[in-house]
């Protein structure tokens, strides 16, 4: 795997733009800016709200049975092998392979000599072989969607994956599309994407493509609901009863054009599996719901994969399988390793006919099929160290094969990671060009965000079970089972010192935000300097959501203070989602940057923000409201009644607000906000021109229901049906990239649910040297123009007029175009 950045043709972001910028000199000459346009209108009534918020009968998840057994649609001659191997195995060998064993790896099948299987090795999680050592950490799903560049999404996916196969890990445990981001508190957001399903979508497909075209399986989680980790899972009342998770209930077109979408884009790319969530949906749980397992995932959406457990998502063995589920994770029953929902209950229930052998045959095809299309009965051994990492010690009962130990998998992926986390880092203010950073004289550096770190490099350890995680250090990325074990962290500060000794600039600091907020706690800085960078974070984990949506670590007041004393302070912000930013609009305050999680290279990534030898091409993939109040229409179940109840049914998320999440609801509800859904600033302008919207296949409706489900749905749902063409220019004076962003408006649908004003449904990255333009087309799905009707059960393309939008943000749209689509 060491050439793949020669085989796919990566360049490397520098190398993108190396004509026309990698002199950091002609920007700061030349640089233009894009005023932000920011539609400011009425606030929404409260009435409105209210009216809105529609009641719905959410009753339990019907039950859809049996489950439809894989066809290998797509993959057919590793299908075939499947069908050889199953037809080979006892009855003890087919339910070894569906249950989790102790072994090696975060997640073990065990192997059979007798056939020549080495068993399964499942690792954790989206932005790094979790546990490993000498291995990257990448930047997380958030910031790698705050590119908007599908071209580094992909790059990130293919060298995850060849991470995880040199470390012999067959599954690597991402990416993540469920959270979508229902709430802005959800504490595993910034594993995923964003939660706009579209963009979210893409990102889940081209992070797939990527990691199975090194050969690794990747596994798309957590299906479905999984919004918030406040009691996503069942736990004991004082006086022992059993307090069921929390039940995702959701109306059934806010399931498809919301939190389906992303997992249809990513069986579509042919995820070889998919991991079922903790919570409950519609009251019953994630990995025994009939409905979202057998009916929306296996049949309606046609996948041909395997269902995984999530960790102990497990609640029973023959239910949950013939509800769809087809591998138990990690295999036992809480800690007590000799017993499993599977296992041996597995080979009972087939022996005493409770459950169909030619169903178990179907889990093991299932989970066969992409070990063989992916070709991994030849695969490298599983790393020697792993063991040790996971604590899980040999002997096993089922043997492994290890390798070497400590492996080195870097393969020079820093480059990747420096660039995308230098792409997902957005551009929010540049008042009177402060940025690029011009040889500043003195420059100041303030936070506890912007040193190294000083509790260790791995994000696990009790150390980090705290709501704001450790003081002192930046934050790469953040906590639990997404984080990653950095063999090496380029800090904020040290990459400063470094890039600031070229100009022989003096660099002053105080990363103690205590004594930043003290009165003349910055006595000890002399001069005041030119610049001042100020680096806050906010931490969020696996198992805990958000508390606030500030920065942590009292960070208003550390803006505060060093805006008092320094009238050009640009703030630098890291974060696990995202913030509010009460001292945006701080006249001292001249710069802000979002920078996300940005992982190893995070110092390197910053500098080529700040300095200018990368143009900021981050768009928010998020909306920043102008008050946290703004985000309670989604809020995190937690009252306090519901944490002293005694109800086993008490937790109840009911999904009001349907399809007006994040952007939706701010548009939906005219009301202003600070920086909006695909904003970005760059150091140059562009614009764009000549929108014109062609329309193919006129026979549009109904949808066409001859062509078999293939993975995805409906083949029709993805034929293209019209095509938006456009000029984009770099109206500026230094080459950047351009993120021109389509949104569509629907005419009036039937439905008793509200529509949203505007959705995203087309965007690229494209690098423009300044006077260059290029012509750009976004193609249009079925899909992409549908609405789910909920009582034809089918994708319906409403009559009457679309307004399709172009522009650079969701609010700054600058060109329309008026469409009838059917008839
Ligand atoms: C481009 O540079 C010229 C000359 O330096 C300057 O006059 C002009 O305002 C710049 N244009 C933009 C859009 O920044
Ligand atoms: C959720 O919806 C159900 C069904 O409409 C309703 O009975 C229940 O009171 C709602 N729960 C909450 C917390 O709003
Ligand atoms: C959940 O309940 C709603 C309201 O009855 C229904 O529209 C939806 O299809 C149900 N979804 C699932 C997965 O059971
Ligand atoms: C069954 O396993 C044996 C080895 O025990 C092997 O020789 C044979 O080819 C296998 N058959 C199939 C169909 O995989
Ligand atoms: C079978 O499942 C039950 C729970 O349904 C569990 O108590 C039991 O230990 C399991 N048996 C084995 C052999 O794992
Ligand atoms: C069959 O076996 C399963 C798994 O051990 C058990 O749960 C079930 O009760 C058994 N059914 C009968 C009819 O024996
Ligand atoms: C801005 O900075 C100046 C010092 O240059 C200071 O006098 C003023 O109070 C600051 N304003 C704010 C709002 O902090
Ligand atoms: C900003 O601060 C600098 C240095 O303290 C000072 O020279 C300058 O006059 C201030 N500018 C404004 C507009 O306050
Ligand atoms: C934010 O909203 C809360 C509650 O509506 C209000 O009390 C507070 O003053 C607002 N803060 C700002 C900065 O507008
Ligand atoms: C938002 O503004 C539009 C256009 O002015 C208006 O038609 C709509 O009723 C407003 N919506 C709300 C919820 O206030
Ligand atoms: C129209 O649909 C067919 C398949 O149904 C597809 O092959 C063709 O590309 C479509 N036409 C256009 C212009 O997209
Ligand atoms: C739009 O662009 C496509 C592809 O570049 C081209 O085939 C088509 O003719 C263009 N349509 C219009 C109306 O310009």
């Amino acid at each position: 795997m060491k050439f793949l950045s020669t085989l796919f043709g990566y360049k490397g972001w520098q190398g993108e733009q190396h004509a026309t910028m990698s002199l950091s000199r002609q920007i700061l000459l030349t640089a233009g800016r894009s005023p932000k346009m920011l539609l400011v209108t009425l606030w929404s009534s409260l009435l409105a709200l209210t009216a809105q918020s529609v009641a719905q009968d959410y009753g339990t998840s019907p039950p859809v049975y049996p489950s439809p057994p894989g066809t290998g649609i797509g993959w057919e001659a590793a299908f075939a092998q499947a069908q050889a191997f199953v037809s080979n195995l006892t009855l003890e060998e087919k339910t070894q392979l569906v249950t989790g064993i102790e072994g090696p790896c975060v997640g073990n099948i065990g192997g059979i000599p007798r056939v020549g299987f080495d068993g399964l090795c499942l690792q954790d999680g989206p932005l790094a072989i979790r546990q490993a050592t000498y291995a990257s950490v990448f930047p997380a799903g958030l910031t790698a969607a705050a590119s908007w560049d599908r071209y580094l999404i992909f790059f990130r996916g293919l060298f995850l994956g060849a991470e995880f196969k040199d470390k012999g890990s067959h599954v690597a445990l991402g990416p993540v599309v469920g959270p979508l981001g229902r709430s802005a508190y959800g504490g595993r957001g910034w594993e995923g994407f964003s939660p706009d399903p579209y963009l979210t979508g893409i990102a889940a497909e081209e992070t797939i493509r990527g990691m199975q075209q090194s050969g690794v399986q990747a596994c798309l989680k957590h299906y479905i609901g999984n919004e918030q980790e406040t009691q996503r899972n069942p736990r004991l009342s004082p006086s022992g009863t059993t307090i069921e998770a929390v039940s995702s209930n959701i109306d059934d077109r806010t399931m498809h054009e919301l939190y389906l979408w992303p997992f249809a884009n990513g069986v579509r790319a042919g995820t070889a599996s998919i991991m079922c969530s903790y919570n409950r949906v519609n009251g019953s749980y994630g990995c025994q719901n009939s409905k979202t397992l057998n009916g929306l995932l296996k049949t309606e959406l046609g996948f041909q994969g395997y269902v995984m457990s999530d960790w102990q998502a497990t609640h029973a063995g023959v239910p949950a399988i013939k509800a769809g589920l087809d591998m138990d994770m990690p295999g036992s029953i809480g800690s007590s390793r000799d017993t499993s929902f599977f296992g041996g209950n597995v080979t009972h229930a087939v022996q005493n006919g409770t459950l169909d052998q030619d169903r178990l045959d179907d889990m093991v095809k299932r989970i066969m099929t992409p070990y063989f299309y992916l070709h991994q009965n030849e695969y490298p051994p599983i790393d020697g160290t792993e063991p040790t990492l996971n604590s899980d010690h040999p002997p096993y009962q089922h043997p492994f094969t290890l390798g070497a130990s400590n492996v080195d998998v870097r393969s020079g992926h820093g480059q990747l990671i420096r660039d995308i986390a230098a792409a997902g880092t957005v551009l929010l203010k540049n008042t009177n060009d402060v940025l690029p950073l011009t040889t500043p004289k003195t420059l100041g550096v303030f936070g506890n965000d912007a040193g190294d770190l000083v509790n260790g490099q791995y994000f696990l350890t009790s150390a980090f079970q705290t709501p704001f995680g450790y003081e002192y250090g930046t934050l790469p990325v953040a906590g639990g089972s997404g984080a990653g074990r950095l063999s090496y962290l380029v800090s904020p500060l040290e990459a400063l010192k470094a890039r600031a000794a070229l100009d022989g600039t003096l660099v002053q600091y105080i990363l103690n935000n205590d004594l930043v907020t003290q009165p003349s706690g910055l006595g000890a800085i002399m001069p005041v300097p030119e610049v001042c960078l100020v680096f806050l974070k906010s931490w969020a984990a696996e198992g805990s959501d958000r508390r606030s949506l500030e920065a942590d670590w009292d960070s208003t007041a550390v803006v505060s203070s060093v805006a008092a004393f320094c009238n050009n302070t640009v703030v630098i912000t890291h974060s696990a989602g995202l913030n509010v930013m009460p001292w945006a609009n701080n006249p001292n305050v001249t710069g802000i940057l979002a920078a996300h999680l940005p992982g190893q290279e995070s110092g390197n990534s910053i500098v080529d923000i700040l300095y200018g030898a990368v143009n900021p091409s981050g768009k928010l993939p998020y909306t920043i409201a102008l008050n946290e109040s703004d985000y309670r229409f989604s809020d995190i179940t937690n009252s306090t009644k519901l944490l002293r109840t005694e109800d086993p049914n008490a937790w109840q998320s009911n999904f009001t607000e349907g399809l007006l999440i994040d952007y939706r609801h701010f548009d939906y509800y005219n009301k202003s906000v600070l920086y909006e859904f695909g904003f970005g600033l760059s150091y140059t302008t562009f614009d764009v021109s000549d929108l014109s919207v062609d329309k193919h296949n006129a026979t549009i409706n109904p949808l066409p229901e001859d062509l078999p489900i293939a993975p995805g749905g409906n083949p029709s749902l993805w034929q293209i049906l019209c095509t938006a063409n456009f000029t984009v220019a770099n109206t500026g004076n230094v080459t950047g990239a351009a993120v021109p962003q389509l949104y569509l408006s629907f005419p009036s649908v039937p439905s008793s649910i509200p529509t949203p004003r505007n959705v995203l449904r087309g965007f690229d990255k494209l690098w423009l040297a300044p006077d260059e333009s290029q012509t750009v087309s976004f193609s249009l799905t079925r899909r992409d123009l549908s609405y789910w009707n909920v009582k034809k059960q089918e994708w319906v393309i409403p009559g009457g007029t679309f307004v399709m939008s172009l522009g650079f943000s969701s609010r700054d749209l600058r060109l329309k175009q008026h469409l009838d689509v059917v008839g």
